[in-house]
């Protein structure tokens, strides 16, 4: 076996050490509160159904990049659709979110230009300003004031300015000021890029996302959606002009330099948007965020938020893996948020609500979060 470097071995240990040691499992337990799937889609049969009515027969593989062979007119129909959907001039789909984030800030902030993006942004967003040219500064996480500082200070500096946000945080689930940002953005001519991972399938009507909620669509640069959460699919899409479009299919190196995504991922795009349109699941996960909230509205511990995601805030790695850990003997898949992915002092238990999720595994979980704190800590 060829020898593995000291160097790296050590720094599973450290992991270890620290409580952050990942690993990956197949046996999750049953009452779901962890995983993104919030309207159901991928788990509750739906959108199998919905794809196989769409197309009995179809292409396992798409031979190519899509500015090789791996283009279609599916590809092009779906793009036109979601871009009717969510009332933009155009879309363009990427492999994930992950890829959609990494190509578009890696290609579009130029040296030169400036990057102002929330402390909270996702790694995606991170990796892909880190190979920008572009100078990039932070303000507080959903502070105004903050951003308003940083675009005072350096407005005439620099060529152009991006503001990079998103609508809910998912680290955290609360949402952005888009409404203030919107309009910061136009008084300064900023350029605004909404990333609507957890926002899609939540807010809205339809499920279309919180901009298109809050009627700031048509001030942003680039919204992005992923279908990997509450669409119960894979992949994304990128929206905003046509040159914006034009721009991504020519320098976009995550866009450009890969496989297309199958027609099999396509159709469950498609699927996806076609239930998104008629579900009552939507109805059925606010119903359950609204019950969570009036259970803890009086709980300071509990970071405030009105989308599908919910943090109650235990300092200390240890403890919220044991708490992680005591939650799954009983049966409830709950994950916590470790310290460096969060501030020290600041870990956290993670609660993602769905639409199938009872009123009554949402009391026993609330109970066993009390249970277990009081008797840890
Ligand atoms: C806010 C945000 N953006 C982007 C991504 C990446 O999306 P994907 O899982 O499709 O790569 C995620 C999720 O992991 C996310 O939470």
């Amino acid at each position: 076996m060829a020898s593995f470097p000291h160097k790296l071995s050590h720094k599973l240990i450290q992991a270890k050490e620290k409580f952050l040691f990942r690993s990956l499992k197949t046996n999750y337990p049953s009452v779901d509160f962890s995983s993104n799937d919030y309207l159901g889609f991928s788990t509750q049969g739906c959108l199998h159904q919905e794809i196989q009515s769409l197309e009995p027969s179809i292409k396992m593989g798409s031979t190519g990049s899509r500015l090789i062979s791996g283009n279609s007119v599916l590809f092009n129909e779906i793009e036109k659709d979601i871009a009717n959907f969510h009332e933009a001039e155009t879309a363009l789909i990427f492999n994930s979110g992950y890829d959609a984030n990494l190509g578009l800030l890696s290609s579009v902030p130029q040296k030169g230009d400036l990057i102002l993006s929330d402390e909270l942004i996702h790694a995606s967003l991170i990796d892909g300003i880190r190979l920008s040219h572009a100078t990039h500064y932070k303000f507080s996480h959903n502070d105004i004031a903050s951003l308003l500082d940083l675009v005072k200070r350096h407005k005439g500096t620099f060529q152009e300015i991006y503001v990079v946000v998103e609508s809910v945080y998912s680290m955290d689930g609360d949402c952005a000021p888009l409404i203030e940002l919107a309009n910061i953005c136009k008084q300064y001519n900023l350029h605004l890029i909404v990333d609507e991972a957890h926002g899609i399938g939540v807010f809205g009507a339809q499920g279309k996302g919180l901009c298109q909620d809050l009627n700031i669509h048509n001030d942003c640069f680039a919204r992005i959606y992923t279908y990997g959460k509450a669409m119960g699919c894979h992949g994304a899409a990128i929206l905003g002009s046509e040159e914006l479009k034009q721009y991504l299919i020519n320098f976009s190196r995550s866009f450009i330099y890969t496989t297309a995504m199958p027609e099999h991922s396509l159709l469950a795009i498609k699927a996806a948007y076609h239930l998104l349109a008629k579900t009552n699941e939507i109805e059925k996960l606010r119903n359950n965020i609204h019950y969570f909230n009036s259970k803890t509205n009086s709980d300071n511990s509990f970071i405030k938020s009105t989308s599908s995601l919910h943090c109650k805030v235990i300092a200390g790695n240890k403890q919220v893996q044991d708490l992680e850990e005591r939650l799954s003997q009983s049966n409830f898949f709950v994950k916590s948020i470790k310290s460096p992915t969060v501030k020290e002092g600041q870990e956290r238990i993670r609660i993602c609500l769905h639409s199938f999720n009872t009123q009554q595994e949402i009391n026993l979980l609330l109970e066993l979060l009390i249970q277990f704190t009081s008797v840890c800590w």
